[in-house]
């Protein structure tokens, strides 16, 4: 369904975020797996995360859902809490049927790792566009400690079909930042005799590493300061990060969490009331985990203040309250490959900040936005483009001259978070701003997200 959207703003009130999804993901998988009854509040109810819990279910493990259910657009009414009791490390069982990850490269890279431990086969496939992302990156280290995994086009993309059984640990030195692949390695590291280490060649997100440990998982950390990390950028971690983890010689202990909000569709909200007038909206309850927030550094660096209030630290991570206001003056900046993986999904609603802002940003380092749900290097370039905004782009990123936009159609390429950053583009553009697929596409990962922008606008729309 095409979406339109009117300009002006402003946006003004609260919002809480859906609950993060890398967290939920690693949540049900990681409850499938431990010995006893683990107890997930707040769980991120969106088709990705649909497609972990129904791989769950079609694994064997026992999920049931408690308290009250609430209406999720398209969805129907959904239980927001989980109680998953996970048979053991070897207490999933062989799925009779392929299993559907559906939109969800999460679901997909993370299973793998799961799955060549586990002695049974089983195959994993998707949609058009999950069928069309790489595997090589997560099958060829899995390959390397043993797995029987094999997939479409030599190994490159889905479906994936997996025979489990003994692995080994390696030591591998991952040749792109990919939470999911480091995931997937330390998934599978679980069942690998003796030790496997990862080194990631910048710092990505941490969730997998702190959810195993608290669970009693054998994880250890080392950091390593890289040749010129200091004038690379100015704002990457610039440290490589090994991250090893042993077989385990028992059972990964159960657990009870509250998946606070999801940072990465916060950050629409972000963008859009510091570029609308007379916004002010507080975004309540948004995990902060500093491997995520890269782009709050990013925002500060182009001029932006955000406060920062009501900080607390729930299930191990920091979660607080935002408070953004409108009319702020942005200033450009400039990305490098070592910060992009702090703020790879902010990257297109990045963008449209960058389109907003005074002079000539350029966010490079970023060629793996060409592999995300869409290639959101093209799809960016178009819909800025389209929207009157000068733009360059670059097999790894975008170079983005800020100016005037103006209304148009967008296509959203089907991808969520393109529909989700040029929706707040519109609000700051001369016209109507339409976007192509914008309802269906939200629902990866944010099915209230169009419900909650029009109550920000004080609109009653509810289409
Ligand atoms: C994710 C890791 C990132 C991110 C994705 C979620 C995760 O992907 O883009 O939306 O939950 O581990 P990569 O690992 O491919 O960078």
């Amino acid at each position: 369904m095409r979406i339109t959207i009117e300009p002006g703003g402003p946006l003004k009130g609260e919002l809480t975020p859906p609950p993060d999804k890398s967290i939920s993901h690693r949540a049900v998988m990681l409850a499938s797996i431990a010995k006893g009854k683990s107890r997930i509040e707040d769980l991120l109810l969106a088709a990705d995360t649909i497609s972990t819990l129904k791989a769950i279910k079609l694994l064997g493990a026992k999920i049931k859902g408690y308290g009250q259910k609430i209406p999720v657009p398209g969805f129907g009414a959904r239980y927001q809490n989980y109680e998953i009791t996970g048979n053991g490390l070897y207490g999933l069982s062989e799925p009779a049927s392929f299993i559907n990850c559906g939109n969800s490269g999460t679901t997909t890279r993370l299973l793998c790792g799961l799955l060549s431990g586990n002695p049974f086969f089983s195959v994993l496939s998707g949609d058009k566009s999950l069928n069309s992302r790489p595997m090589k990156r997560v099958i060829k280290p899995l390959a390397e400690m043993g797995a029987q995994i094999m997939a479409r086009a030599s190994d490159s993309y889905p479906p994936i079909a997996i025979r489990g059984g003994k692995l080994k640990g390696i030591k591998y030195e991952m040749p792109v930042a990919s939470a999911q692949v480091k995931s997937a390695l330390m998934l599978a590291g679980l069942y690998a005799d003796g030790e496997t280490a990862i080194k990631e060649p910048s710092p990505s997100r941490d969730h997998t590493e702190k959810m195993l440990s608290s669970m009693g998982a054998e994880v250890k950390e080392e950091w390593g300061i890289k040749e010129g990390y200091i004038t690379e950028d100015f704002m990457g971690m610039g440290a490589e990060h090994v991250i090893k983890i042993r077989k385990m010689s028992n059972e990964l202990n159960p657990f009870e969490i509250r998946i606070p909000g999801d940072f990465s569709s916060a950050a629409f909200f972000i963008v859009g009331a510091l570029i609308t007038r007379n916004s002010e909206i507080l975004i309540k309850n948004v995990c902060l985990n500093p491997t995520r927030t890269g782009f709050l550094g990013a925002l500060k660096s182009m001029g932006a203040k955000i406060d920062v209030e009501n900080l607390k630290v729930i299930s191990g991570d920091l979660v607080g309250d935002l408070r953004v206001k409108g009319d702020q003056e942005l200033r450009a900046i400039n990305i490098g490959k070592s910060s992009v993986p702090l703020m790879i999904d902010e990257l297109p609603i990045l963008f449209i900040a960058a389109a907003c802002a005074k002079g000539r940003s350029e966010i490079r380092g970023a060629a793996d936005l060409r592999v995300k749900e869409s290639d959101r290097i093209k799809a960016m370039a178009a819909g800025l483009k389209a929207m009157d905004i000068e733009v360059e782009e670059f097999e790894d990123g975008l170079a983005i001259t800020g100016g005037k936009m103006k209304g148009a159609r967008i296509d959203s390429f089907g991808d969520h978070r393109i529909a989700m950053s040029f929706a707040m583009a519109g609000l700051a553009a001369s016209g109507i701003t339409e976007i192509e697929n914008g309802r269906e596409a939200v629902k990866i990962s944010y099915p209230e997200f169009f419900p909650r922008l029009y109550e920000l606008l004080g609109s009653s729309r509810n289409d």
